[in-house]
């Protein structure tokens, strides 16, 4: 099932999300919901406080931009309860987008490396050195949990420049293909 896409300015996008526990309620059609949204939506990642719910679970779909990398080819993970335990000193820029923040693009710099734990969708625990684009795609997504978008990441100067977008969402106005939850000021 396709659930919408919360945007912008949604409350539940500045949570902190909760960690759960395997008895959580459907968690495993919970996480197939999202990797369908997540594909409608051409993204490669998605939080769930992004379908509205503060916990922390993310699905990660890299199968997208297999052209580019092979080795992405069928990575499409779920993460439950992640946490990132190290950061990695050599930092990148690259360009970013968000699912929740449809018609910005914008420069994040961020750690090249990290050292994360999770658990599997079976709830097995791991702990694994990313690198790359695979990095970059977490801290997006795991800074989610965390109540952060990409946007408080950039420059002062771009921030400045893209605040005219941000207000336009806040008053309602988003255009993307895929279905949004908007929040509207009032
Ligand atoms: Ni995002």
């Amino acid at each position: 099932m396709i659930l919408p896409i919360y945007t912008y300015g949604q409350p539940v996008l500045k949570e902190i999300a909760q960690d759960i526990t395997p008895d959580y309620p459907n968690l495993q059609e919970l996480i197939a919901n999202m990797f369908e949204t997540l594909s409608e939506a051409d993204g490669v990642g998605l939080a769930a406080p992004q379908i509205g719910l503060s916990i922390r679970v993310v699905v990660i779909d890299l199968d997208i931009v297999k052209d580019d990398d092979p080795k992405f080819k069928d990575f499409r993970k779920a993460y439950i309860n992640p946490h990132i335990i190290e950061f990695g000193e050599e930092q990148v820029t690259m360009e970013e987008g968000c699912l929740s923040l449809p018609g910005i693009h914008e420069n994040v710099k961020r750690s090249k490396k990290i050292k994360v734990q999770y658990l599997d969708a079976d709830f097995n625990p791991h702990e694994e050195i990313a690198d790359g684009y695979l990095a970059r795609v977490m801290q997006h997504e795991f800074d989610h949990l965390d109540g952060h978008v990409f946007v408080e990441h950039i420059s002062p100067l771009r921030k400045q420049i893209v605040k005219n977008k941000l207000h336009t969402m806040l008053n309602g106005r988003v255009h993307c293909s895929y279905r949004v939850k908007i929040f509207k000021r009032k």
